[in-house]
This record gives C-alpha cells, sequence and structure tokens, in this order.
C-alpha cells in the first residue's frame, strides 16, 4: 500500500490540469501517492496542484504536451530529477476532435490531417511516454500503467459516428494489450479503462456520472497488487471485452 511504504510511490497523471485526469491525480494523492499533475500550460499546472496541496496533499505539476516528443523528455526527466522514480503512469490526455455533432460525423468527412491529430494525442502520446517511463519502471522491477480509454473504441461495439475517436481509442487498446504482454515478466501492469460518460468538458452537463465515479478504476487500476491483472479493458472495476 503506498501509504504505509516507507518511500511513497510516485505518479505521473497527464492532461491532469482539468476534467478527469485532476480528479485521478487527487484521488491518487488522497491514497498516499506522490503526484505529479501534467499539463500542456504551466499555469493550469501550477494552480492545480496548489489546490491539491492546499489540502496537505504531496502534489506538484510539470509542463508537459503528449503531442511533443521534446516535451515528454524533459517533463519525465524533470520528474526524475525530483523524485528517483515514476511508478504509477497515468495516459489521461485525451482529444476528441469531431465536431460539435461528432455522433453524425461521417468517415467519408473525415479529414486525414483531424485523424493524425487524433492518433498523435490519444495513441501516439500513450506510446511517447510508455517509451520514456517504461525504462525506469523496468529497472526498478515496478510499474502501473494506465490508459485511459472509451468504450467508444471497444471493436465489440464499434458503430458509425465519432470516427477519429473511436479509431484512435480502438488503438490505444491495442498498444495496450501488446505493451502489456511485452512487459509482464517486470512486474509493469499495463491496462485500458473506460470511465463512463463523464460531466467533464469532454462528456459535457447531460453526463450520468461525475469525474469523481469515473476516476475510481483509473485509482483502482493504478494500485493494483503484484497479483492484480494485466493487459485488460476495463469499466467501474469489470473487466470488458475488446
Ligand atoms: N468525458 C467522458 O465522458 C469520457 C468518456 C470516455 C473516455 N474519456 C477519456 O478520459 C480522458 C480525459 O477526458 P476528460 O473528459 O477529462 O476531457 P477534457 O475535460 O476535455 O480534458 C482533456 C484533458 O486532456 C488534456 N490534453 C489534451 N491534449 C493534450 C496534450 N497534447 N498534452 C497534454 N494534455 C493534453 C487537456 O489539457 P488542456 O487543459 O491543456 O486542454 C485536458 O486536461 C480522455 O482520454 C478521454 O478520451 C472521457
Amino acid at each position: 500500500m503506498p501509504a504505509s511504504s516507507e518511500t511513497p510511490r510516485v505518479a505521473l497523471v497527464t492532461g491532469a490540469g482539468r476534467g478527469l485526469g485532476l480528479e485521478i491525480a487527487g484521488g491518487l494523492a488522497r491514497v498516499g501517492f506522490v503526484v505529479v499533475i501534467g499539463t500542456r500550460d504551466p499555469a493550469k499546472g501550477h494552480a492545480a496542484a496548489a489546490g491539491l496541496a492546499s489540502e496537505g496533499l504531496q502534489v506538484s505539476s510539470v509542463a508537459l504536451d503528449v503531442d511533443d516528443p521534446r516535451s515528454v523528455a524533459t517533463a519525465v526527466a524533470e520528474v526524475l530529477s525530483r523524485h528517483a522514480s515514476i511508478d504509477i503512469l497515468v495516459n489521461n490526455a485525451g482529444v476528441l476532435l469531431d465536431g460539435p455533432d461528432a455522433q453524425a460525423a461521417s468517415v467519408l468527412d473525415l479529414p486525414p490531417e483531424r485523424l493524425w491529430a487524433s492518433f498523435r494525442t490519444n495513441t501516439m502520446g500513450p506510446l511517447l511516454m510508455m517509451q520514456t517511463v517504461v525504462p525506469a519502471m523496468r529497472r526498478r522491477r515496478y510499474g502501473r500503467i494506465v490508459n485511459v480509454s472509451s468504450r467508444a473504441g471497444q471493436l465489440e461495439e464499434l458503430r458509425a459516428g465519432v470516427p477519429s475517436y473511436r479509431v484512435t481509442k480502438t488503438a490505444l487498446n491495442s498498444l495496450t494489450r501488446v505493451a502489456a504482454a511485452e512487459f509482464q515478466s517486470d512486474n509493469i501492469k499495463i491496462n485500458a479503462m473506460c470511465p463512463g460518460w463523464i460531466r467533464t468538458a469532454m462528456g459535457g452537463s447531460n453526463a450520468p456520472l461525475s469525474a469523481a465515479e469515473g476516476a475510481d478504476t483509473a485509482i483502482w487500476l493504478a494500485t493494483l497488487p503484484d497479483d492484480g491483472p494485466t493487459g485488460g479493458f476495463f469499466r467501474a472495476r469489470t473487466r470488458l471485452p475488446w
């Protein structure tokens, strides 16, 4: 348990200045982790970290744009210089670029650059983060990686609409399985999860779940014991078919 171990484990959460990421960051800090909030805008990160630190939690921030390989390298080096380890990585940063009427968006009108932009954040971002963080996790033979995905990318449920988001979250799910299999013997557990439809800027105000409800499964996966699952897809702490 992080709260009782001598050195608290360190968690890095991407896209954590607001929405689900901020909720996950707060939740991890409350169960005893040292948390670093990654944000594109450093001012947003400072403000978010200060809000949580005012509750007595161990939270700081780092500038991190997951689209930018140099930003990823600099941010991870900065966190490792502050804390010596990154034990938990939550790949939360994500974009939904299919427009205001996303459910009706057609593949026939999907500009390739929109799909590339979605891949850059939703799929390549987590890949870059893993490539940068996993070597240190491997050396310590401990790691928990949570890829925040969506049922919108669940192959079994795929249907029309939201094309750039669906395709790039399906790819994230695939990446999750491939990476989990590769690092299984290093005690690095890599799982994908769907928070459900939650009330954030992306989910909108009509969503039935709070961000805290959505964060619960991510926090559970970030704190898995050594005999916990890897290479799975979860929602509400329950395994989903791919
Ligand atoms: N909301 C839902 O109902 C729902 C359902 C299923 C899955 N999800 C997933 O949950 C995750 C969080 O979504 P949310 O609902 O909290 O959405 P949100 O309110 O739109 O927040 C998205 C977060 O991602 C950050 N971000 C975007 N591009 C980034 C980049 N290149 N580098 C770093 N950060 C970046 C944003 O930062 P800025 O503040 O700088 O823009 C923001 O903090 C996403 O992966 C999303 O796909 C959400």
